[in-house]
This record gives structure tokens, sequence and C-alpha cells, in this order.
């Protein structure tokens, strides 16, 4: 093998939103949960992970920086991704560079990994879900990996749950799978981004603070301590699942505004009645349901549905341009700029953009 070549690939990856969320887990290394979600990808022109990952001879040991500060790469989520992929690597060989790596060579070259995220890492805005995704899907192009996007899926969902559906784009579902292995607890796509592209989704960033709790460890808690968690996930999501689908299909919004806040609220209300209570929305968010629920009600039908993942941020769902303008018309009256609520806006998006970076 020469010895000076180094080869890099730069990837770039939406985050997804879950509209029926996932919290719970039913095996904790293999990151297996205790529902079905769905979620829909964002475009990836705000929100985004951008992840740069390099191979060469002469790097010493694995090592990865996110936001610009070195990170640990021991824990197991990191090491059971990086294991996954090199175990599906192959030949790689670029003349024009030198680059000749056999199957065979994976297990000992190191890996060096700059990943930026473009928006709060750890606030509730799903960095986890763009983070991994894109980690698996950068490594995945540098070591050649011939695997489907379902393999890459289910790799990236031991680096976080929520990841797994960030590999599609449009409507995402998550499987959660009956093997034990977790080989079958995959994303597939419910239908693309053109499928339903009249609705606008709107971001409103109400902190950026990191969370106090982490999903990893609320989800962990409500699972030891929640029996309105047990309910809702073998009573109610099932059916939300099947409904949800439907909705998506037939691009009927009442019953996806009506599912969506439903869960949501059922999420957070799973949070309270967590031992110790999980608190992720505050005063704001709580203003921001108020609004939405106010107006759909005057309207007769919804115009927008709300969504709050792990953080106080709402993310709104308007059913077309004209409910968009109107929504952002009364966000800004509500909260004029300045007031600490930051817009932003965005289209249903496709899968992982990719750069190769050579
Ligand atoms: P969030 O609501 O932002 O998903 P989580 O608590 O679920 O918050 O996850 C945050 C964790 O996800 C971070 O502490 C880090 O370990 C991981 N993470 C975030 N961004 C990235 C990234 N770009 N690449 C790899 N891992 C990331
Ligand atoms: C509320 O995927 O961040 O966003 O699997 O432990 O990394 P880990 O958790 P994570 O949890 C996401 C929870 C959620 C709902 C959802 O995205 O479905
Ligand atoms: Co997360």
């Amino acid at each position: 093998m020469a010895a000076k070549w180094v080869r890099m690939v730069t990837a770039q990856t939406p985050t997804n939103i879950a509209v029926i969320k996932y919290w719970g887990k039913r095996d904790e290394t293999l990151i297996l949960p205790i529902n079905d979600s769905i979620s829909v990808t964002l475009d990836p022109h705000h929100l985004c992970t951008t992840t740069t990952v390099a191979v060469s001879p002469s790097f010493d040991q694995d090592r990865m920086w996110l936001n610009g500060k070195e990170i640990s790469l021991s824990g197991g989520r990191y090491q059971n991704c990086l294991r996954e992929i090199r175990a599906c690597a192959s030949d790689v060989e670029d003349e024009e560079k030198g680059i000749k790596i056999a199957k065979k060579d994976w297990g000992s070259l190191h890996i060096l990994i700059a990943s930026y995220n473009n928006f709060p890492t750890a606030a509730g805005l799903a960095s986890s879900a763009a983070g991994f995704a894109c980690l698996v899907f950068a490594l995945a192009k540098l070591m050649n990996l011939s695997e489907d996007h379902g393999k890459l899926s289910a790799i990236a969902r031991q680096g976080s749950g929520s990841a797994c559906r960030s590999l599609y784009g449009g409507f995402v579902k998550w499987n959660m799978g009956k093997n034990e292995d977790g080989t079958d607890s995959r994303a597939i796509q419910i239908v693309d981004e053109k499928h339903w592209d009249d609705l606008v989704i709107f971001i409103a960033v109400v902190s950026s603070r990191q969370k106090e709790t982490s999903s990893t460890i609320g989800m962990h808690n409500s699972v030891e301590t929640s029996m309105l968690l047990k309910y809702r996930a073998q009573e109610v999501v099932p059916k939300r699942i099947l409904q949800m689908e439907e909705a998506i299909k037939n691009r009927d919004f009442p019953t996806l505004a009506h599912l969506t806040c439903a869960d949501s609220n059922q999420f957070h209300a799973v949070c309270l009645d967590t031992y110790p209570p999980i608190f992720y929305m505050n005063d704001t968010s709580h203003r921001i349901i108020s609004i939405v629920e106010k107006w759909n009600r005057t309207e007769g039908t919804p115009q927008v549905a709300y969504t709050f993942d792990a953080g106080p941020n709402a993310v709104l769902i308007a059913r077309n341009r004209n409910a968009a303008t109107l929504l952002l018309q009364r966000l800004l009256f509500y909260f004029p700029p300045g007031d600490g609520v930051d817009l932003n806006s965005f289209l249903i998006g496709d899968k992982s953009i990719l750069e190769d970076a050579g």
C-alpha cells in the first residue's frame, strides 16, 4: 500500500421530525424500539449535518470532531456503527490518486471524522438523527459499501434510533421489527418528497440550549416508570400508525393534523408521567399550541399541525402555501422579531446529498 494518500468523502444529511413518535427501547444496545414511528424528512438547506470522513495509512487511531471540538469515540454507539460499516466494506481502487484498499485492509485502517451541525445540537431538533445518518452514509461511500439503504438504515439505528429514518426522503416509517438481532428494525419510505409537496414546515426555535435530559435517558426513565407509555405503545400507536399511513397516502390533511398533534401531546404527557418527570416544553411552546388550536377551531378545519420533540422548539406543518403565509403572519404578530423565537421554513426533503470531496 502506498504511504502518503488520503481518501476523503463529504456527505450532507437533513434532519427528520417524527409525526408519530419513537419513545422507548426494548433493547438499549441494539436500539430496538417499543413501537413503530413515522417522520417527515426536511429539505437540507437550513437544518443539516455535514460530515467529512477520511482514511489514510498515516492515521494511527480513529478520531472525531463535532462542531470543532474533539469528542470521544469510545461510546458504544460510535463503535457499533464503525464496526458494522467496516464489516461490510469493499475494495476501493482510485488509480489517479494511487489508492488501492483491499476489503481486508479496512480492519486496520483508521478513520478521521469531522462533523458540523448548522443548527443547535442536543436541543430537541434531532441532531442525533441527522448526525448518525450522515456519519453512516459518508462512511458507506468512503468504504464503497454495496449494501442498500435498508442495511444502512439498520446501522444508523445503532447510532441513534431516529437516525434510521433520515436515510430516506419524504414520509418515512421505522418498522420496529420482530427479530432479536434487529435486522428487520429499519426504515422504509412511505411516499417520496414529491407526493405531498403542498405542505410547508416551519420550525420555531424557542431555545437552542442543550436539553437537561437527553432523549436516551428520558426514554429509559419512561420505560422504567410510566404506565402511560405501556398503554401508548401497545394500544395507541399501532392504530395511529395505520391511520397515519392512510392519511399520508391520501393527502388527508385533517387526519394528519389531528394525529400529529395528538401524538405530540401524548408523548409530552408520557414525559410528565415519567419519574422523575421530564419537562421538554416551556411556556412559549404552550402558547404556540394555544395559538394553533384556536386558529384551527375558528377555521373549522385544521390549517396547521404542531409537534414538539424532546425540547421546547415547535415544528409546525401548514397545509399549503396560503396557510403558511397566514401562519407566518400570526407567528410574527405573537412573537415579533427579537422576541426570542427564530423562524425557519422548509419543504419536504429528499434523501441525503452527497458531495465527494475526493
Ligand atoms: P437531539 O434532540 O439533538 O437529537 P439527542 O439527545 O437525541 O439530541 O442527541 C444528541 C447527541 O447526538 C449528541 O450529544 C451527540 O452524541 C450526537 N450527535 C449530534 N450531532 C452529531 C453529529 N453531527 N455526528 C455524530 N453524532 C452527533
Ligand atoms: C422525541 O433517536 O434521539 O425525537 O435512540 O436514544 O438516540 P436515541 O434517541 P433519539 O430519540 C428521538 C425521540 C424523539 C421522537 C422521534 O424522533 O421519533
Ligand atoms: Co435525538
